[in-house]
């Protein structure tokens, strides 16, 4: 794909051919137009919560995956686990779940919410020597997902609590000694979320020190 298409992509979200990012570990470090596309991908990456039915293919799903599983941890230790749901029927036990909880008035927001493709369950080992590093971790590969599900088009949100961790613990049997990071939807967008007030930057940043 042309530099211009590409950068048009990121903007307006459109998913034209299949695996345009071919190599992006290479191309990001070697090619400094991957590294301006790396940037919009940045600041476009967008929290979604309603989908078109469209299906993820599979190798993007394992591109996604790949790029959160090349998140620094502890030791090198990689003590997650990517949960993926496609099935249909366990979506719709997640939502109905959270319906039951929400009341009638969730409904809508959970039909949406749920109405993703793929999601996936980012889970941390907790028996290891340093979990709360772990869990850290996990949501660094949970960054790295999102991002690289934005580089090809698609929405995530990084969900916590909106459903929640006992719902898919049950309904996916996760074992005990797996804490939930989050749960993700990948899927593309009905449309995308402007982007929501940022604080200026200069607000965040302490030079040197307080
Ligand atoms: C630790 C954490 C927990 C979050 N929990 C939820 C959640 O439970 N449900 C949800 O819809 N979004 C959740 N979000 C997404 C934030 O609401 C979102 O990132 C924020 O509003 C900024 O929007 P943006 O991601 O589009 O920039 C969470 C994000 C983080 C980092």
């Amino acid at each position: 794909m042309k530099t211009t298409k590409r950068r048009q992509f990121l903007k307006t979200g459109f998913v034209g051919s299949a695996g345009f990012f071919c190599s992006p570990f290479a191309a990001v470090t070697e090619d400094s137009q991957s590294q301006t596309d790396l940037f919009i991908t940045f600041k476009t990456r967008r929290s979604v919560r309603k989908f078109k039915p469209t299906p993820v293919p599979d190798e993007h799903i394992l591109q996604i995956l790949e790029a959160a599983h090349y998140a620094p941890c502890p030791r090198n230790r990689q003590a997650w686990k990517f949960v993926v749901i496609k099935n249909r029927d366990i979506l719709d036990q997640i939502r109905d779940e959270c319906i039951k909880r929400g009341g009638e008035q969730s409904k809508q927001y959970f039909t949406d919410y749920m109405s993703a493709p793929v999601y996936v369950v980012v889970l941390a080992d907790t028996q290891t020597r340093n979990p709360v590093n772990d869990a850290t971790a996990g949501a660094l590969a949970a960054e790295n997902l999102m991002l690289a599900a934005r580089a090809l088009g698609y929405g995530s949100v990084f969900c916590v609590n909106s459903i929640p961790e006992d719902v898919t613990n049950k309904i996916l049997n996760i074992p005990d000694n797996y804490k939930r990071v989050c749960i993700t939807p990948i899927g593309i967008p009905d449309k995308w979320p402007e982007t929501p007030p940022k604080k200026d930057l200069k607000e965040a940043i302490v030079y040197d020190r307080f």
